[in-house]
């Protein structure tokens, strides 16, 4: 009988599963000093984020799940069967409306990133984030400074569009993607539908029922073998195959969970089904998770001070934002002057045929 497996592999996979044989204690203390610590101690090399809503509502945009303020809890205006079905591939190519409606409330461009987000670049910028795996698609981690290279995101984009056509895959910005499709009257065309479907053709958003993107699967079989420090921040850990993720670091490597609420515990069954144990912040076996209750910003901000970087990412938080506001600033004189410039032209057409 051929067996694909070695015994070695089971033996791993057995003793994974069922806590039987936990890594090496790696941090001195399971708390955020403990994190800070080791941070400094030069061991920790290869960070890897894992991030979701909740690093991006300090910015003025609501997470999914939060009762009363979370997206789910507030779509009754759609008239859903059910809120998920918002972001469900086939309810959208039946009524594509709601998400692109939703699209236009929460369209990148009006908000700013928070600490947490520059919290990431500095990690970048000090030489230790191997990558940014994220969920959002507000594109705030790349207005933050993570770009190309150090970012995952895993369930797609609002920064770009592409052409389906394999023959085509021509790529498309997020201002080609704002003035067509969020911008336009849609509601006012004969054929809305069509045109709504055919735009989620372009989109480079994952919906649930759909692939993520392929770079996710080949990164992290890269990455998280060699990861010796993952931050959790602002998830829930409720959709797969993201959640597992956690389970995809060394049994040695130690988890940091920052967070309003504690996530990605171990849920009967879950081990079992090959998605590992999740996390052990409290049982007598909790050997390398830590679980820092408090807001991403506060929580990377604390951080940040144990480290000693604190009044470097001030500066830095005050600085980007300073040089968005300019920017916007500059968009809305130059967006003023040029419908200025169309009020006079058009002025100048009556007085013309008057
Ligand atoms: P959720 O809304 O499920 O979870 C957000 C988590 O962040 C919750 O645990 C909150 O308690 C926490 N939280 C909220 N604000 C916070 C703050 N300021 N500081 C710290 N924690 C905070 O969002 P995700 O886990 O990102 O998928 O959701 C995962 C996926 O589900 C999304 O990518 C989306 C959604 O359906 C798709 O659209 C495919």
């Amino acid at each position: 009988i051929y067996v694909p497996f070695s015994v070695d592999f089971l033996r791993s996979l057995f003793s994974r599963t069922l806590g039987l044989s936990p890594g090496e204690k790696v941090l001195d203390e399971l708390t955020l000093d403990g994190v800070a610590r080791y941070i400094l101690s030069g061991k920790c090399k290869n960070i890897i984020c894992m991030v979701g809503a909740g690093i991006s509502t300090s910015a003025g945009i609501p997470d999914f799940r939060s009762p009363g303020t979370g997206l789910y809890a507030n779509l009754q205006k759609y008239n859903l069967p059910y809120p998920e079905a918002i972001f469900q591939i086939d309810y959208f190519k039946k009524h594509p409306e709601p998400f692109f409606a939703l699209a236009r409330e929460l369209y990148p461009g009006q908000f700013k990133p928070t600490v947490c987000h520059y919290f990431m670049r500095m990690l970048k910028d000090k030489g230790l984030l191997t990558r940014c795996y994220s969920q959002n698609i507000d594109t705030l981690e790349r207005v933050a400074g993570l770009e190309g290279e150090d970012l995952i995101e895993a369930h797609g984009t609002f920064h770009t569009s592409h052409c389906v056509s394999f023959l085509c895959r021509k790529e498309y910005s997020m201002d080609w993607m704002k003035s067509t499709v969020l911008n336009a009257e849609i509601s006012l065309l004969n054929y809305s539908h069509f045109v709504l479907l055919w735009m989620y053709f372009f989109l480079d958003i994952v919906f649930f029922g759909e692939n993520l993107p392929a770079r996710f699967f080949t990164t992290m079989k890269m990455d998280f073998p060699r990861c010796d420090l993952l931050i959790i921040m602002g998830t829930s850990l409720q959709v797969q195959p993201f959640a597992s993720l956690v389970n995809r670091v060394s049994n040695s490597c130690p988890r940091l969970l920052i967070n309003m609420e504690k996530t990605g515990q171990s849920e009967f069954g879950m081990g079992l089904f090959g998605f590992g144990g999740g996390m052990d912040f409290d049982s007598d076996k909790a050997y390398r998770d830590v679980a820092y209750l408090s807001t991403c910003d506060d929580g990377c901000m604390a951080l940040a001070e144990l480290l000693g970087w604190k009044a470097e990412l001030e500066e830095m938080v005050k600085r980007e934002h300073a040089l968005i506001d300019s920017k916007d600033a500059k968009t809305k004189d130059k967006e003023a002057n040029q419908s200025s410039r169309s009020t006079g032209a058009e002025a100048g057409k009556s007085d013309k045929t008057e």
